[in-house]
């Protein structure tokens, strides 16, 4: 049976700032779905990690498809306006868009799709991280799609040995997408040229080269492209099919013990590590740290099954003591250098402000070194 997996993202308020949605708001955006979803959805999940809610559907209306992206959208200013009823922070933050139209790309929402034959057993993992941005997923997937040293599948599975296709976005480009095919492993160093700056090229999919089946959906928005300024981070989402042609479970979760830095911690203008953590876990440290959840189900015929938390095992804890050490190492130096994110990030932010009103006190000396002209 061919089925769609969509999964739509979106932070519309939450509990003492960035934190953590409330139960009401979440029970609300769940009974949207469960009401409205009757007659067009097989199953849903809803979830939160960190600010962030995510509505996990399945259907069999494909990619983009406006009825489900309209219902996404109504559940979530639903939630807004109970996030507005109890005083919530940024109560609808993340719906740029004053109507819906069409689907909800370049609405302010995350988006990952795909659609599929289900294969007799069809397990796949749902990532969603908060505080920072989609090229967040940039370091794990090559690791798991494209390097042997994590993924021992590329030397032991035929099907694994023929690679992967990784369609990777220019996020940078304004109006129509802008996207490569490359294929791993002969367009390796490509794609880790593209794939080493995650502020600017991002992977959207993969496909399984053996069988031609999509195995990742990956959002890909970024609000200050949509908004102009600053308005939250991007906050992503993925899909990831594993097993039999796909890599194991096993090897999609093993890069995320690296704890990589990626951008978007405190106001969304800092590099800091990404730690895993159980499933509908909030934020905390320096409105941080950016954290990643993972939930495996497996679908049949469109129903799902409860979720497994991926990263509540307690080989887990020794990470997050690690990533913990990072986070607190990188906050040692401030604002400076790697620290905060570049200028060309920053943009979007207040600092211009600054910036422009100290332009006008700059001034070019003609004759080279001065002594002071005025006395302190
Ligand atoms: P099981 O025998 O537990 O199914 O092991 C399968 C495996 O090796 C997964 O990596
Ligand atoms: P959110 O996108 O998660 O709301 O991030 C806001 C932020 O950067 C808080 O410091
Ligand atoms: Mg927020
Ligand atoms: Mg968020
Ligand atoms: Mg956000
Ligand atoms: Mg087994």
């Amino acid at each position: 049976m061919e089925i769609t997996l969509s999964v739509l993202k979106a932070d519309i308020g939450s509990i003492g700032g960035h934190i953590q949605p409330s139960t009401a708001l979440t029970e609300k955006v769940r009974e949207i779905i469960q009401h409205k979803g009757r007659k067009q959805l097989i199953d849903s999940r809803v979830s939160w990690t960190g600010d962030d809610i995510a509505i996990l559907m399945t259907h069999q209306q494909g990619v983009g498809a406006t009825a489900i992206h309209e219902m996404a959208w109504e559940a979530f200013l639903a939630g807004t306006e109970v996030a507005r009823s109890e005083g919530l922070y940024g109560a609808g933050q993340d719906l740029l868009a004053d109507a819906f139209s069409g689907n909800v790309r370049g609405m302010g929402p995350g988006v990952a799709e795909m659609t599929f034959q289900e294969r007799d057993a069809e397990p796949f993992v749902l990532f969603a991280a908060d505080k920072t941005d989609p090229g967040a997923f940039n370091l794990p997937l090559y690791r798991a799609f494209a390097d042997p040293m994590n993924t021992p599948g590329l030397l032991l599975s035929p099907a694994l040995t023929e690679g992967f296709r990784f369609v990777i976005m220019d996020v940078a480009h304004t109006g129509k997408d802008r996207v490569i095919e490359l294929e791993a492993p002969e367009d390796l160093y490509r794609i880790a040229a593209l794939l080493r700056d995650p502020e600017r090229y991002v992977v959207e999919s993969i496909w399984s080269r053996h069988s031609g089946q999509q195995a990742v959906a990956a959002s890909t928005s970024r609000l200050h492209n949509i908004a102009g300024k600053y308005t939250g981070k991007d906050d992503p989402v993925m899909l990831v099919r594993v097993q039999k042609d796909f890599p194991a479970t096993g090897e999609i979760l093993a890069p995320f013990s690296t704890g990589h830095f990626v951008a978007g911690g405190m106001r969304g203008s800092h590099n800091m590590p990404l730690m895993p953590v159980p499933l509908n876990a909030g934020t905390s440290y320096f409105d941080g740290p950016p954290i990643v959840t993972g939930a495996a189900f497996c679908v049949h015929e469109g129903k799902l099954t409860d979720p497994v938390d991926v990263f509540a095992h307690p080989f887990w804890d020794r990470v997050r003591d690690q990533v913990a050490d990072k986070a607190m190492d990188m906050r040692q130096q401030g604002f400076f250098g790697a620290a905060m994110l570049p200028m060309d990030e920053l943009e979007y932010t207040g600092i211009t402000t600054t910036l422009d009103s100290l332009d006008e006190r700059f001034r070019v000396r003609p004759n080279g070194p001065e002594p002071l002209r005025q006395a302190l």
